[in-house]
């Protein structure tokens, strides 16, 4: 079940779309991670285009509002046939809950839903200055997810180095979505706790979440092959 989740940063469905035609030969269609940025610019028609193009798609909007609005928005999300989606466990569990079942389509079934616990941008000293939260981040992240877990979530996003305490806390059957993966031999951009596809297998990453490694690499298929054959 493990997969390689491509996430296309773009600002416009052109851009996406011309990345994506990179793909049309390849046996494997890349599960596809459409966040803020690009569905802000281009709105649901390109999720559904994307869909149409039979790709899998991780809408990754991050959502944390009271409880009712977050579940009419999951009903609509959930309504565009997206495979994955997510939310702030800061929410509160009755976020969480409200979520999935906003989330539930009539026939029982349901996109995979996760949280972010903390931001991977957020570090321990500013979560406890300004956010007052006394505890360590480890700890914090750990807490969340068993918040997220106590709701019926299915997951958590986090650095691929929090992946074993989450597995700890929740258990190995509940998910946990690294971003921050780099090859080995390749520069880090903005990421500072990284880690390579293979290192991301054997820590126990359900799916690892790659963006400028495929998508500003010059040959993004053969980068996505790469992370396929390092990965699963
Ligand atoms: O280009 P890069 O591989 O760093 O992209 C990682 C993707 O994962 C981006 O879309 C980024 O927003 C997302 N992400 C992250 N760290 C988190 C949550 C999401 O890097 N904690």
């Amino acid at each position: 079940m493990r997969d390689v989740i491509v996430a296309c940063d773009f600002s416009s469905a052109e851009e996406v779309l011309a990345f994506l035609d990179r793909f049309a030969g390849c046996e494997r269609k890349p599960f596809v991670k459409i966040g803020m940025e690009l569905y802000y610019a281009a709105g649901p028609e390109i999720v559904r285009e994307i869909k149409r193009r039979g790709h899998k798609i991780f809408l990754d909007l991050k959502l944390h509002d009271i409880p009712n609005t977050v579940k009419k928005t999951m009903r609509v999300l959930s309504n565009l046939d997206v495979d994955m989606t997510n939310l702030h466990a800061a929410g509160t569990i009755e976020m969480m809950k409200a979520a999935l079942e906003g989330l539930t389509r009539t026939d029982g079934t349901r996109p995979i839903l996760i949280a972010v616990t903390q931001l991977t941008s957020t570090s321990e000293e500013r979560m406890q200055k300004e956010l007052l939260i006394n505890a360590s981040i480890a700890d914090t992240i750990a807490h969340y997810a068993a918040n997220a877990k106590e709701a019926g979530l299915d997951g958590v996003v986090c650095s691929p180095l929090e992946a074993s305490v989450v597995k700890q806390k929740c258990g190995d059957g509940f998910i946990a979505v690294t971003p921050g993966i780099r090859f080995a031999d390749a520069a880090k951009d903005d990421q500072v706790r990284i880690t390579t596809p293979a290192r991301a297998k054997e820590i126990g990453s359900d799916y690892i979440v790659v963006g400028r490694p495929i998508t500003a690499a010059e040959d993004p298929v053969a980068a996505y092959n790469r992370c396929v054959e390092e990965y699963i």
